[in-house]
This record gives C-alpha cells, sequence and structure tokens, in this order.
C-alpha cells in the first residue's frame, strides 16, 4: 500500500538541471574541456566532486589536480550554479507538480526530498514549498551518492516507511538505479523506469498510485 513518495529534485520539481549544465560547461571551457548535453546526462543526479572527476576524466586531465585544487574547482561551479539559480521562484516549479504534492497530502501520503544536492534546502525555500515535505534528506551526511542506494534509504527511513511502502521519482538514470538499489519502485520522468511518463504533468497521484499497486 503507497505510504510515501521520494522526489528527487533537480529537474523533477524544477528545472535546474540546465542551471547545473551551464555552469559545469562554463568551468570545463575554462579547463580546456568541452562537454555536450549527451555527456551531460552521465552527470544528472551524480554528485558535485564525482561529476567534477568525470569531467576531468572526459578531457583526460584526471590527473592534473591536487585534492585542494579540485576543491577549489567545485567551489567555483557552485559559485557559478548558486548566481544562477538567485532568481528561482515559485513560478520555476514544474509543471503539475505542485497540485500533486497538495494531492499527496489531502491523501496522507509522505512526502520525502532524496536529491544528491546541497543546495536542496535554498532551492525549496525560494520554491515555497518546503512544507509539503514530511523529511528532506540532507546530502551532506550522505557517504555515497547515486547511483548508490544511500539516498533513498535515508528517505525511507526518514519516512519511517519500508521500500515497499514508497515509490519514487527520478529524471536521471543514476537515481532510477539508487531507487532500484533501495529496493523501491521507481517512476521515471523523461528517463526509463518501473512506469514512465514524458514531462512532469503526466505525474498525477493517479499514475503514481496505479504504479505503486501494478508493479
Ligand atoms: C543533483 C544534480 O541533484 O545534485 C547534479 O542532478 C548535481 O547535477 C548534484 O551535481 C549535486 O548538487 P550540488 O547542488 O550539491 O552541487
Ligand atoms: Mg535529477
Amino acid at each position: 500500500m503507497l505510504k510515501g513518495v521520494i522526489f528527487d529534485l533537480d529537474g523533477v520539481i524544477t528545472d535546474t538541471a540546465g542551471y547545473h549544465f551551464q555552469a559545469w560547461a562554463a568551468l570545463a571551457k575554462e579547463l580546456g574541456i568541452e562537454i555536450d548535453e549527451e555527456f551531460n546526462e552521465k552527470l544528472k543526479g551524480v554528485s558535485r566532486m564525482e561529476s567534477l572527476e568525470a569531467i576531468l576524466k572526459h578531457g583526460n586531465r584526471e590527473n592534473d589536480f591536487t585534492k585542494e585544487e579540485k576543491e577549489a574547482l567545485a567551489t567555483k561551479k557552485n559559485d557559478h550554479y548558486k548566481e544562477l539559480i538567485k532568481n528561482i521562484t515559485k513560478k520555476d516549479i514544474l509543471p503539475g507538480i505542485e497540485k500533486l504534492l497538495q494531492e499527496l497530502k489531502e491523501n496522507n501520503i509522505k512526502i520525502a526530498l532524496g536529491s544528491a544536492s546541497k543546495n536542496a534546502p535554498v532551492i525549496l525555500k525560494q520554491l515555497e514549498i518546503e512544507e509539503y515535505f514530511d523529511y528532506v534528506v540532507d546530502a551532506n551526511q550522505i557517504k555515497n551518492s547515486k547511483p548508490a542506494p544511500d539516498i533513498f534509504i535515508d528517505g525511507l527511513k526518514g519516512l519511517e516507511l519500508k521500500p515497499e511502502e514508497a515509490v519514487g521519482v527520478e529524471d536521471a538514470e543514476a537515481g532510477i538505479e539508487a531507487i532500484h538499489g533501495a529496493g523501491m519502485i521507481a517512476i521515471g520522468v523523461g528517463v526509463k523506469g518501473d512506469v514512465n511518463v514524458s514531462s512532469t504533468e503526466e505525474l498525477t497521484y493517479d499514475v503514481i498510485l496505479r504504479a505503486s499497486q501494478a508493479c
């Protein structure tokens, strides 16, 4: 029986995925590395430092920087990203999402955020939707990021639910793998899950309920 939903943030609740790409592409360019949208798919859901490592590897520059230099590069990307998301407001919530959050609440379904982003709490605040969330996974406390299941396992723990009582919603392959690793049903938004929707507009309470029953 469905008792909870754990949502990814970037690309599911709001379209920050494009801002992450913009900030990474700018940093990569400074390092003489080119990344395109196709490569960016591999970065979705992946932690900040692991994304940097993947970009450096892509440009054959993985051995060119010390740990401290890498920390500085990751901070530089994040400062740029924070500048890009500064003006995000309620109007940047993806279509259908707030209605869905309302419906889940009305039906006593618990809601958690399972994002790898350390910027997630600030973004929820800017979108003015923090009150819908019963639990927000703190990415600072998670050892292994997606595709490891840790974020979703922590989300289940925070909601005090078993894997079969909740579904996860993701837009990234790494995220779908993480949901499955936690033993949950995965709904893919524009990516292959157990149940698929092509956009958040199709992500209704009915779809989620049916997904939880069908699998
Ligand atoms: C994920 C994004 O949600 O968070 C990734 O899909 C991002 O692109 C990751 O790298 C970490 O985010 P942040 O905001 O902590 O750098
Ligand atoms: Mg995402």
